[in-house]
Formats: structure tokens, C-alpha cells, sequence
């Protein structure tokens, strides 16, 4: 114990307190603060911090018992030790003092060596206390350390296997992270929590994982699909969820019911089970008017981008259609800041091509 221990000495005759100083004198890294009145010696310890507390029995002001309940109210959290001196030998006073937070006895009159070693194995207990405090502290911020790298770490990986499903008909990597960001931003102004808003900031681009199963003479045809490239086309939500489903990770569950339905459209005519209105999931509802509003403005193997202008129309043109207007209405308010959002997530775009197919294209 290098820091000096305060003892809050309690006593109504300045002699005994006199006393004690001088016993514990012996002592090192020990200051002894003696106090004559109890209620004086409890006001200083609810602005310091003690080491150990020393109390007669006997006083006039506040016995010995009340002073060591009212002190164990006073400083609930921290395990200050508390030794009562006392003549008393009856055993149901010392049993009522333990039970009211004493830790240890000294009897009256005073034995030097006896008080000196008392004091000493206290402060030992308090050491030791405080050790393990600041070990259970050092535990739970290394815990809370190795969790947040553990959480990183899955990100990290969703986020490169998802790039990896995405490598073949959008190369940069970018539409991953800025359909994420626009869903988030558009969950926070339907009300959704912040928790569900990073739920779906981290679960949107896996939306098109199912594409890694789309031959690539289907996936990066450049002019229209047939009916029958179009169904094959059309698996990759359902093999999506295939992939993500089952999992006992909150991201990738989330991530599978985004894959099964983000092409699913507000009126029942998507796919792939024609649900309608409430009956897809809000992150399928989200993520279809993010992706949609993304890929018109990007260069697609099978299209040039869209004026803004242009697209916002055909947005408002699928309001009740494709889109739920209540999101559609949420989606035109944060505007402004999904653009800044593609703007600044915005790399190289696939070379320039015809644009020959429409929007109902987007996959
Ligand atoms: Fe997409
Ligand atoms: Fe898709």
C-alpha cells in the first residue's frame, strides 16, 4: 500500500482519539482524522472518501450502532470498513452492529498491539476490495472492447462477401454501402429506432447476395432478358434468403428477409410471393425504393443513369404501385441528404451504354 490510508477516528473524548493517534502512528502510509462529534465526522465523509472508520460505542451525540448504519447508507457503493471499539461484550450488541455494516471490534479499554493489527488486516481487506473493484471495471471494458471488435469484425465480413456477390455487375462496391446509408436515413424519419435504423444500414446490401447464382450471360446481358432468362433472374431473392436464412446473427436474419423481399411491390404484383402493402416487411418496402432510386441513377450493364429529375418522377409515378406512399412521402423529405450520401459514395462507374430497358428492370 503505497497511498496513505484515512482513518476517520470517532470518539467523544479527545483523549482516546489522542490515544488511537498515537497507536496507529506506528503504522505506515496511515493519517489518522479524529472527530469528537459523530454527526461532524459524517458530514466529512459525504464529501471524502475514507479508508476505514473508526467508532466508539459509547457516545452521547449518536451511538455507535446508528453511526454505523447512518455512515452504510452514506456510503452504500464503496466498502469502507468500519471497526467499532467497545466494552460492551454482550453478544446481541455486537451481533446488531455486524448486521448493520460493522466489520470488526476492538475492545475497551484499548489493547495497542491488538488495535494496530485490527486495523492493519482492515486495510488489507479495503486494498484487496479495491483491487478487485478495478479489476471487474478492467474486466467489463475488455469485454465491451472484444464484443465492439467482434461486431466489427462481422460487418467487416458481411460487407466483403456481399461486395464479392456484387463484383460482377457493379464493381466499385459503392451501391452496397449507399443503399445501406439511404435506408437508414429513411428508417430514422419513419420513426424507427436507432437501433433498427444500423440494423438496416448494415443489413440493405445484402439485398442482391442471391445474385451470385445468376448465370452471368443473364446477369450482365445488355439488352432486354427473355421471359424465361427474366425467371431465372427473378430466383435470386429466394436464394438470397437461402443463403442468410437460419442464422443466429440479428444482421443476417435481417439480411435474409430484405433478400426474400425487396422485390416484392406495394400493389402484389412483385415477387417472389405477390405479397401487398403491410404484409412486406418495412425493410423490404425500404430497401426496394433505396435500390430502385439508386440503380436509375447508375449506369447499368443494360442502361445509362437517369436524370434526377426523371427519377423522383418515376418514384411519385410508383407511389400506391411499386412503392408504399408512406415511405414514398419519407423518401422525397431526405432527399437532400441521400443525394449528399451518393455523392460522396460515388466511385467509377462500368463504361457508358445504350439505355435500352426501363426501370421495372432493376433486379
Ligand atoms: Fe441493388
Ligand atoms: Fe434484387
Amino acid at each position: 500500500m503505497n497511498n496513505i490510508n484515512t482513518i476517520v477516528m470517532v470518539d467523544d473524548s479527545s483523549l482516546q482519539l489522542q490515544l488511537y493517534g498515537q497507536i496507529l502512528k506506528a503504522l505506515p502510509n496511515v493519517s489518522g482524522l479524529p472527530f469528537t462529534s459523530p454527526l461532524l465526522a459524517l458530514e466529512w465523509c459525504e464529501k471524502n472518501e475514507p479508508d476505514l472508520m473508526l467508532v466508539d460505542y459509547n457516545m452521547p451525540e449518536l451511538d455507535g450502532l446508528e453511526f454505523v448504519k447512518r455512515f452504510r447508507a452514506l456510503k452504500a457503493k464503496t466498502p469502507v470498513p468500519v471497526v467499532v471499539v467497545t466494552s460492551e461484550l454482550d453478544k446481541d450488541v455486537r451481533r446488531n452492529a455486524l448486521e448493520l455494516g460493522a466489520d470488526d471490534f476492538v475492545s475497551k479499554p484499548v489493547d495497542a498491539a491488538e488495535l494496530r493489527t485490527r486495523v492493519r488486516n482492515m486495510l488489507r481487506v479495503r486494498e484487496h476490495g479495491r483491487m478487485l473493484a478495478d479489476h471487474a471495471a478492467w474486466l467489463t471494458e475488455e469485454v465491451g472492447r472484444a464484443t465492439a471488435s467482434l461486431l466489427d469484425r462481422e460487418c467487416e465480413t458481411i460487407y466483403r462477401l456481399t461486395r464479392a456477390s456484387e463484383h460482377r455487375d457493379n464493381d466499385t462496391g459503392d451501391h452496397i454501402i449507399r443503399i445501406g446509408l439511404y435506408a437508414a436515413k429513411v428508417a430514422a424519419l419513419l420513426g424507427m429506432s436507432t437501433e433498427e435504423q444500423d440494423l438496416l444500414r448494415l443489413a440493405t446490401p445484402m439485398h442482391d447476395i442471391g445474385k451470385v447464382g445468376t448465370p452471368d450471360n443473364i446477369l450482365l446481358k445488355s439488352c432486354e432478358l427473355t421471359t424465361a432468362e427474366w425467371d431465372v433472374m427473378k430466383l435470386h431473392s429466394v436464394a438470397g434468403y437461402d443463403i442468410l436464412r437460419d442464422s443466429e446473427s440479428v444482421l443476417l436474419q435481417k439480411g435474409a428477409e430484405i433478400a426474400l423481399s425487396h422485390h416484392e411491390r406495394f400493389d402484389g404484383t412483385g415477387y417472389p410471393f405477390g405479397l401487398a402493402g403491410e404484409q412486406i416487411p418495412i425493410s423490404g418496402r425500404i430497401a426496394a425504393i433505396c435500390d430502385v432510386f439508386d440503380a436509375l441513377l447508375s449506369k447499368r450493364p443494360y442502361k445509362r443513369p437517369w436524370p434526377l429529375g426523371r427519377v423522383m418522377e418515376y418514384i411519385d409515378g410508383q407511389s400506391g404501385l411499386h412503392f408504399d406512399p408512406r415511405i414514398v412521402v419519407a423518401f422525397k423529405e431526405v432527399l437532400p441528404e441521400l443525394l449528399e450520401i451518393r455523392t460522396r459514395y460515388s466511385g467509377v462507374e462500368p463504361e457508358d451504354v445504350e439505355d435500352t430497358i426501363d426501370g421495372n428492370k432493376i433486379a
